[in-house]
């Protein structure tokens, strides 16, 4: 084996775990090698999901807004229609940009990049194969970063046409009529709003009682009534049974408490989680321990049974997000050198991208209720917030939850247009142990929408200023 096949480390998969990982190996000054299959880094953040739908979800916000809205501005625009193709072909180009910029990022930072799908064949051992050759490398540490794909229901299979995932939902070439959407979490609902802003009709069909579990139930209902508003239609708990294509069509059976109804559609989107991804890694072969779900096994040090052998994001437990697979290839890579990597997973926040978007961290009311924690919590309606009335961005709310006795800050919800952004501060002041006091006692600029978490901090000790 020549010495451009030994390496430190060999991270498989280049994702924002995979990649981000093989850069701070890099930095710590370890020979890093990173393997990817597909012609474009990046992983399905940057080639399929995060960055893609972002994309749309902009353009489309930027159509609904002009023509829900505009006249009340005083704009007064005739003939607004969208056009599908500059809006994919938009989308695509923000795609190609950003993965042209990881490729020279991790290029730049010293790791060196490996075209082919990888194998484990022993410890410390791998075969990179790119369909018209293969070589076998070695590393000391092996860091499998593969990621994850859509669950595919048994009843459901998916023809990649009518009965779609995610992948194929981002890339329509015509406006669906009728979209059902399976699954209302954070794809379903942002693909339903993407497709539903350029006219299809989208039902939400919801095996839960209420959309977004991670929520309180005030939050996840304020936030379902803004999207029924906006043409969104939700059958919650309810279930599909089954389906039958024929001729570009779907009739799905759904069931709920009162029966069966049959729904029919020109695209089923189904987005009820996903799983990872493990095929043709030679993880039973050399014999890694994977969980009931397939995911796999590891210690608080990313590490697998195999010595050597570690793994980091989707792959393992925990939630199948971009910044959390990040941060465990972050510290992962630190653990490899001696470093005490951390992550801190009680404060991992989520976003859906929705308008007003819908953003948590922490413990909802609900959770902390079943660990026995007592809370006090304040809420802060967004149509109470000056800058909200003066942008028009009235719709949403943000809901605090705080420990009872210590006042400690233990979760923050937000429906806020730009609630993505605005998660950040609760993020910092939680990860610092702040109390809800402290929060009450930051300044906030005025006008702007953060006065509302400020505001829903007050509340939480009866003290809110500026709502009823
Ligand atoms: P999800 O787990 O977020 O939501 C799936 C929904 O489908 C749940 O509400 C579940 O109750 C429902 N469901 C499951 N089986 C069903 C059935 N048979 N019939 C009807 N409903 C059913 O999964 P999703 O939206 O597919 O996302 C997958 C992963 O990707 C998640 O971990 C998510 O956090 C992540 N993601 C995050 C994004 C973000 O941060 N903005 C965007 C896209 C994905």
């Amino acid at each position: 084996m020549s010495d451009d096949q030994i390496f430190d480390v060999v991270v498989i998969g280049a994702g924002p775990g995979g990649y981000v990982c093989a850069i701070r190996c890099a930095q710590l000054g370890l020979k890093t090698a990173l393997v990817e299959k597909n012609s474009r880094l990046g992983g399905t953040c940057l080639n399929v999901g995060c960055i893609p739908s972002k994309a749309l979800l902009h353009s489309t916000e930027i159509f609904h807004e002009i023509k829900t809205h505009s006249s009340a501005h005083g704009i007064i625009c005739k003939d607004l229609k969208h056009d599908l193709s500059a809006l994919m072909k938009r989308k695509d180009g923000v795609v190609d940009q950003l993965g042209k910029g990881v490729k020279a990022l991790v290029t730049k930072k010293g790791v060196t990049c490996l075209d082919g799908h990888a194998k484990l064949i022993g410890q410390g051992k791998l075969e990179i194969s790119d369909g018209k050759s293969s070589g076998t490398y070695s590393a000391k540490d092996i860091i499998l970063a593969t990621g994850s794909k859509p669950v595919e229901l048994p009843f459901l299979p998916y023809d990649g046409n009518v009965i779609v995932h995610s992948d194929h939902g981002i890339a329509f070439d015509q406006v669906p009529k009728k979209m059902i959407v399976v699954g209302a979490g954070a794809i379903g609902l942002e693909l339903g709003c993407v497709w539903s802003r350029l006219g299809a009709d989208v039902e939400v069909v919801e095996f839960l009682p209420e959309i977004c579990p991670q929520l309180d139930a005030e939050v996840a209902k304020s936030a379902r009534k803004i999207l029924e508003k906006q043409g969104l239609t939700f059958k919650l708990s309810t279930k599909v049974t089954s389906v039958k294509v024929a001729k570009g069509s779907a009739t799905l059976v759904l069931e709920d408490s009162s029966g069966s109804t049959e729904v029919s559609a020109d695209r089923v989107l189904v987005a009820v989680g996903r799983g990872p991804n493990t095929e043709n890694l030679g993880l039973t072969e050399i014999g890694v321990e994977q969980d009931e779900r397939g995911r796999i096994n590891v210690d608080s040090s990313f590490q697998t049974n195999i010595s050597g052998v570690r793994a980091i994001g989707d792959v393992i437990n925990g939630p199948m997000l971009a910044h959390k697979a990040e941060e465990d290839g972050v510290a992962c890579a630190e653990m490899i050198v001696g470093q005490s990597g951390h992550v801190n997973y009680d404060l991992v926040p989520g976003v859906i991208y929705v308008d007003p978007e819908i953003a948590n961290v922490g413990l909802s009311e609900k959770q902390a209720q079943e660990q026995g924690i007592e809370v006090r919590t304040g809420t802060f309606p967004m149509a109470a917030n000056g800058r909200a009335l003066a942008t028009g961005a009235t719709d949403g709310m943000v809901k605090v939850v705080a420990d009872a006795k210590s006042d400690k800050l233990l979760g923050m919800q937000i429906v806020a247009r730009g609630a993505s952004e605005l998660i950040a501060s609760a993020v910092a002041h939680m990860e610092y142990g702040g109390a809800a006091e402290d929060l009450a006692r930051t300044i906030h600029a005025h006008p702007t929408l953060s006065e509302s978490l400020k505001e829903a901090a007050l509340s939480a000790d009866g003290r809110g200023l500026h709502s009823f």
